[in-house]
């Protein structure tokens, strides 16, 4: 997607090799009017998938996600990392690891908003391992619903996510991939 590829490349900062910081525009200040564009052209390519949901991360992935739910017409699910007292006990829940940040956290889910007359979209801001969208993948799979495909921001491509993905069988569709990252350099997949 050009406008997100411009807006990385004028206000993304590499900061090595692995981290590309976009605080600017989606992971602390978010840009609306980039997350509608970026709502719409999710909904555009998952059109005809029958989704009938939208599920995501907290927090990052929260923004485009209500985009996309909006552009499709369908309700949106945040899964907590954060387990509320609210939350009563029909709940599924998975552990994730990240190994950018070196941490891991419980992953939670409300069965009560996902069964299995549903369709989901999986949206997140960063692909890099893919630990994240396979324990979203793991969560919707409790519930028995089907998984139409997985929408990323910004795919670090040099990272392992994609392929993991893949080969569980799911279509990932990024709208940035990242084949480099390198103080001050990003340079983007051409295929
Ligand atoms: P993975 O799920 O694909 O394996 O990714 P990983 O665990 O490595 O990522 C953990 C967190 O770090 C995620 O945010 C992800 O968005 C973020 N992240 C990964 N690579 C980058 C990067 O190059 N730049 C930035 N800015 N973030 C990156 P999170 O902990 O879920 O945070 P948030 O959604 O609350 O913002």
């Amino acid at each position: 997607m050009k406008l997100l590829e411009d807006k990385i490349l004028t206000e993304g900062k590499a900061l090595s090799t692995s981290t590309l910081k976009v605080d600017s525009f989606i992971n602390h200040q978010v840009d609306p009017v980039l997350m509608n564009e970026i709502g719409r052209d999710f909904a555009e390519h998952f059109k005809d998938a029958g989704i009938t949901k939208v599920l995501t991360i907290e927090s990052s992935g929260i923004a485009p996600s209500v985009y996309t739910a909006m552009h499709l017409g369908v309700p949106m699910i945040i899964l907590k990392k954060q387990t509320s007292k609210i939350l009563n006990g029909n709940v599924a829940q998975t552990n994730i690891t990240s190994f950018t940040k070196g941490t891991s956290y419980e992953l939670t889910l409300s069965l009560d908003y996902l069964d299995e007359k549903d369709t989901v979209l999986i949206i997140d801001d960063f692909l890099a391992n893919g630990e994240a969208a396979t324990g979203a993948v793991r969560l919707a799979k409790t519930a028995g619903a089907r998984i139409a495909g997985i929408g990323i921001l910004i795919e670090k491509s040099f990272q392992k996510g994609r392929q993991k993905l893949i080969a569980q069988g799911y279509e990932v569709y990024s709208l940035a991939r990242i084949a480099r990252l390198d103080e001050g350099v990003i340079e983007f997949v051409r295929e």
